[in-house]
């Protein structure tokens, strides 16, 4: 069996997989219970000073039959007293010693409330501290979340204060509800963070009712925007980890959070430059048990691969990874249609014909028979007819050798003496 611990900025866990601070987080007894199914840490659901909820808050967006392909939620932050968290967590903690207990943190934005906060947590035996700058929805007009998350001088100074306080790692929280992350993540280092997670939720709606006029989810007849979350948000959550693992100007672990669902998602992830992943929407669709499967599958894919310990995962797919500036112009594929598996059902026709490059021609045969065949001096390879394609295997993307050497964007300005405003990073 393969190593599964991880040293996540000097935070000990048994595994990667994490709880996100989320209603999953709420408890002890859900911890606990957590903790037993499998999961190597648990991310508590944020701290503060308890706030009111309102009803409903959740709504969920199913796509072509999917259940939960996005997640949305108006819910703010723990509505229960400071201190029966804080007594759970300790129980917890003495239960679990061996698993990586997490308190996020949300508070005002004063070096005071940051110095109490951290002071009391850590008395709980907390294992590290994650300041939550990123819920989107409430607390805004509190100065808090998101609100401060957006300005890069609060996260540095809010940052700052935690450190001052604390004696376990400090993770910074992103929201992912602005232009550039590493921007703010680069704010958290300056700040003296030893770590930094993401990605909160991003604000949305989650839809509208057409027949009553409501939004989804509605208060009484009234909506707000939410925050969104599952697997719809992987891609976005992917690249803002690898934007931030690629910088050199943030030097610090990773925990990846967004959409993980699955032991794949979570090696993505990885691969990307993540020290270890938190989960909260899958968790809340399939329940604790969904562990044991990423565990499982994590362990027979590094057993499968040769690798020793899932450390040696962290960012392998990080240096494969640049600005469009940097990619070979001279590189070429072509779509291949298989004619013994094509279906002939004509989608990667249509596609082509109506949205692309007009490169695949409905043929007859001899015997009359419609077949699909690409001309593939005119193929742009863009991958859309096998994207299309409903038949694994019908349609293969495959390499021409153009017999150049390669050329990027970038070397072709300089060699032409041009400046490229779209230089290595
Ligand atoms: C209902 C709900 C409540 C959440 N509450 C918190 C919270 O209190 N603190 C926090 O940092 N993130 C909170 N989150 C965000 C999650 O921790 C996580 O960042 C986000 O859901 C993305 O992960 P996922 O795609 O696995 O759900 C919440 C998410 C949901 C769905």
């Amino acid at each position: 069996m393969a190593d599964l611990r991880i040293n996540f900025a000097g935070i000990e866990s048994p595994n990667p997989f994490w709880l996100a601070s989320a209603p999953p987080t709420n408890s002890g007894y859900q911890v606990q219970r957590a903790f037993e199914a499998g999961w190597g840490g648990a991310v508590w659901k944020t701290l503060g000073d308890p706030i009111l909820n309102v009803t409903s808050r959740f709504a969920a967006v199913s796509f072509n039959g999917q259940k939960v392909a996005g997640f949305n939620n108006i819910e703010l932050i723990t509505d229960r007293p400071l201190e029966v968290n804080l007594k759970e967590i300790y129980e917890t903690k003495k239960l679990f010693p061996n698993h990586a207990i997490i308190a996020s943190l949300m508070v005002a934005p004063s070096q005071e409330k940051w110095h109490e906060i951290v002071k009391r947590v850590e008395d709980a035996g907390v294992d590290g501290l994650e300041l939550n700058f990123g819920c989107p929805h409430g607390m805004a007009e509190r100065g808090m979340g998101s609100a401060s998350g957006q300005v890069p001088e609060l996260v540095e100074k809010q940052t700052y204060w935690a450190k001052e306080a604390a004696k376990t790692p400090v993770i910074v929280k992103l929201t992912p509800n602005i232009t550039d992350i590493t921007v703010t993540a680069e704010a958290a280092v300056n700040g003296g963070a030893d770590a930094i997670s993401m990605i909160n939720t991003i604000n949305s709606l989650a839809g509208v009712d057409i027949d009553s006029w409501n939004t989804i989810p509605h208060v009484g007849g009234k909506g707000a925007h939410g925050g969104y979350c599952g697997p719809a948000v992987k891609p976005i959550a992917l690249h803002m980890v690898g934007e931030c693992a690629r910088n050199p100007l943030i030097p610090i672990p990773i925990s990846g959070i967004g959409g993980i669902s699955n032991w794949q998602n979570a090696v993505e992830f990885l691969l990307m430059g993540a020290t270890g992943v938190q989960v909260c929407t899958a968790a809340m669709h399939h329940g604790f048990r969904i562990v044991e499967d990423m565990i499982e599958g994590l362990d027979h894919y590094l057993d499968d691969k040769g690798i020793a310990s899932v450390m040696d995962l962290v960012g392998k797919s990080v240096v494969k990874y640049s600005d469009w500036g940097n990619l070979d112009l001279n590189y070429k594929i072509v779509a291949k249609i298989n004619a013994d598996v094509c279906i002939n059902c004509n989608k990667c026709h249509i596609a082509c014909e109506d949205t692309s490059h007009q490169c695949i021609d409905m043929l007859k045969d001899l015997a009359g028979n419609s077949q699909l065949k690409v001309r593939e001096e005119d193929c742009v390879g863009c991958n859309l007819c096998s994207i299309v394609c409903p038949v694994d295997g019908a349609i293969d993307m495959i390499e021409i050798p153009s017999g150049l050497p390669p050329m990027t964007w970038n070397e072709r300005q300089a060699a032409l003496g041009v400046a490229s405003c779209d230089s290595e990073k």
